[in-house]
């Protein structure tokens, strides 16, 4: 099969790469590092041409809702009508499990990004995974200060490997509009994620102080029902981490 990956140079999106090379399937980059804009579309056309399977997992960092929604729409719309004209049999998107449970302007942008996937002419599947073990992390680089404010959040965390094996056996599926949703196989504290990472090395030093959050946030953005679990808890993925990237200095 030959497959594009719609931001195949980021986080999820060299998983996805690798995991389709070592399956055999002929990979194609989509991003701007590599001379495709989702945004304004350029290069999309010629980047598609014998593509059979389009995934997206395309990211914009942002919590404002007009980017977000700006983005998700605006490279959906582009990847799907260019998908369309290249005759891809099926577009597969990555989306997170709670986005309409839980307000937020980042969510609002994904829940445009399936509605998108939605409304295309391209048969789809769209699958919600959990915050990735990466999240608390990610999280953290985005907090100043000498005390780490961290949000008390229940999580269920998922290695991003497992999330990017799941896409490519989807891909090679027959289109199935929601998929269930995937999650990691444990319930974990975020609190308790942030500080075991710092306490690994793998963050910043310094105090992290629990941030009490009100209504479905707060209860968790756990999944809602039965689904696909992954198997690398947080604990294991952190001992993993610590040998690999950790050791010969820090991860990006
Ligand atoms: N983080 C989590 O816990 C989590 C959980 C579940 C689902 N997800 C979803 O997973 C997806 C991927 O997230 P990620 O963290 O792996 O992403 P990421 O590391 O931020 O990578 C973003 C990718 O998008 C590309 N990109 C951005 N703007 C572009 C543009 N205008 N045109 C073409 N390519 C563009 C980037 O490449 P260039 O910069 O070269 O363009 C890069 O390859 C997101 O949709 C996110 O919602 C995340």
């Amino acid at each position: 099969m030959k497959v594009a990956v719609a931001g195949g140079t980021g986080l999820t999106g060299r998983h996805v790469v690798e995991t389709l090379s070592a399956a055999g399937h002929e990979p194609v980059v989509l991003a701007r590092g590599r001379g495709v804009d989702l945004v304004s579309g350029a290069g999309l056309d010629a980047a598609l041409n014998g593509v059979d399977v389009t995934i997206d997992v395309s990211n914009v960092t942002t919590t404002r809702r007009a980017v977000a929604v700006g983005f998700f729409e605006r490279a959906g719309r582009n990847l799907l009508a260019a998908a369309a004209r290249a005759g891809v049999r099926h577009h597969v998107v990555l989306s997170i499990v709670g986005i309409d449970r839980v307000k937020s302007g980042y969510y609002q942008g994904k829940l445009c990004q399936e509605a998108v996937a939605r409304a295309g002419a391209v048969p789809w599947s769209v699958l919600r995974a959990t915050q990735f073990h990466e999240f608390a992390g990610q999280l953290l680089e985005r907090v100043p200060g000498p005390v780490a404010v961290v949000p008390k959040l229940t999580v269920q965390p998922i290695a991003v490997r497992e999330v990017a094996e799941a896409l490519v056996a989807l891909a090679g599926e027959e289109p199935r509009g929601m998929a269930g949703d995937l999650a990691g196989p444990r319930v974990e504290s975020l609190v308790t994620m942030a500080r075991r990472l710092i306490a690994a090395g793998g963050a910043r030093r310094r105090p992290v102080l629990p941030l009490w959050v009100p209504g479905p946030m707060g209860r968790g953005l756990l999944p809602s029902g039965p689904g696909a679990r992954g198997v690398q808890t947080f604990d294991q993925w952190l001992a993993e981490q610590r040998q690999d990237s950790w050791s010969a200095g820090r991860s990006e």
